[in-house]
């Protein structure tokens, strides 16, 4: 007998453990390597959350907390969605997990029967497809075009709406594009949506506070206020507060759900670590300064990468709004030589030649359901990210 479970046979190993692979290989080859593949901001927690992480374990908070999170960071969160979203949501309709991508994976695997559909607009995040089989489902993934911003349109979203439809997933601000959606665009979206009352939407809000150009930012609820119900909203302080390592994460949609969810979190996880929910606590309700701060510093990594990419004739890239990712297109690249006389047949084969011969890792777009084009995270100093776009637009420039 097979020691494996089948449901194995259909999750990739990401391909960004791949290029962390090679990173290390070159590195301890003592090479030089400039990683621009990474998913998390390259600041430090700001000290006031490390000092109220302190506290928690000076006062003892090291205890399990309620499964669904403990009272206080509860009583944050609906503050925050108060305050920024003008959302009200009560205790019971939160919850709090070891990261936003446990609440994904608790609804998920909460909601998805056999064969249920899940609408996935593509370019999307790596995980949720792997998520979406593992729970059973089956992952509708939508081919956005660059044309349109990688965003989705409200035919395409009505042509991919069955009865096995059970949720929509919608990114914004979006890993890997930087696309935001806009209040209109979610509008139309909605008013295609509203035809289909079986269908829920996972909103996944993760990088609400990385948004440029004071664009302001909207989810469903927000602007279509009777899909509150049907709506699960999932967020967290990885990205806004640069905590990735905390793990936390919550979610917040109907009571029917939330207990749902946190069923399963109770026969799996737990509640999430208590003293990251103390951490968590002064994230939400400390000094917000940090977040503007860093809104201005990727805004100016963003635009520097846009100059030096834009240098090159081959490259095309759509300016991203949020998030601290671009997804240039290298489709004019694919069949050309290296000056080594090796073949980019691939977004594959574009980033490992990148990585071998200049030391600069990115993510190959394949990953995110968008080929010939590669993931650039900006999530590091200006001058490393000087150099590093300077030899992509060379690598480029160099190819025959
Ligand atoms: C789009 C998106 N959603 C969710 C997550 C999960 O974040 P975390 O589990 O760190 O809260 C990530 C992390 O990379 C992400 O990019």
């Amino acid at each position: 007998m097979q020691l494996l479970s089948t449901k194995l046979n259909f999750v990739k190993t990401s391909a960004t453990a791949q290029i962390h692979n090679l990173i290390l290989k070159k590195q301890e080859a003592g090479e030089k390597v400039i990683n621009l593949s990474v998913g998390e901001p390259d600041f430090d927690t700001p000290q006031n959350i490390k000092n109220a992480a302190y506290n928690a374990i000076k006062s003892n908070n090291t205890k399990y907390t309620s499964t669904g999170g403990a009272k206080q960071l509860k009583l944050a969160i609906a503050n925050k969605f108060l305050n920024e979203n003008s959302l009200n949501y009560k205790m019971n309709e939160i919850i709090i997990s070891s990261g936003g991508k446990q609440v994904i994976f608790n609804a998920l695997l909460a909601t998805l029967n056999e064969n249920d559909e899940v609408i996935i607009p593509s370019p999307y995040w790596v995980s949720y497809p792997d998520m979406v089989t593992l729970c059973g489902g089956i992952p509708k993934i939508i081919q956005t075009k660059m044309e349109n911003n990688f965003k989705l349109s409200p035919d395409q979203l009505k042509e991919a709406i069955n009865l096995r439809t059970k949720w929509l997933i919608l990114n914004s601000p979006c890993n890997p594009s930087g696309s935001v959606y806009t209040k209109k665009e979610i509008v139309d979206l909605c008013q295609i949506l509203e035809r289909f009352p079986h269908v829920h939407v996972l909103s996944d809000d993760i990088y609400e506070h990385v948004i440029y150009q004071d664009l302001p930012f909207y989810n469903i609820p927000q602007v279509y206020p009777s899909f509150k119900s049907r709506t699960l909203l999932v967020n967290g302080v990885s990205k806004s507060y640069a905590m990735t390592g905390w793990r936390i994460g919550y979610g917040a949609g109907s009571q029917h759900l939330i207990n749902a969810m946190t069923t399963i979190q109770s026969q799996s996880t737990s509640n999430a670590s208590s003293v990251s929910q103390y951490a968590a606590i002064e994230a939400l309700q400390g000094d917000q300064e940090f977040i503007q701060n860093n809104k201005i510093i990727f805004q100016t990594r963003r635009d520097l990468m846009l100059k030096i990419l834009n240098q090159s004739d081959y490259i095309k890239v759509i300016k991203p709004m949020g998030s601290f990712y671009a997804l240039p297109s290298i489709r004019n690249l694919i069949g050309k030589l290296t000056p080594q006389k090796k073949i980019i047949s691939s977004d594959k084969d574009f980033v490992f030649e990148l990585l071998n011969e200049t030391g600069v890792a990115v993510v190959p777009g394949s990953a995110f359901g968008a080929e010939n084009t590669f993931r650039i995270s900006y999530a590091v100093e200006k001058n490393l990210l000087q150099e590093a776009c300077s030899l992509i637009t060379n690598f480029a420039n160099n190819l025959h």
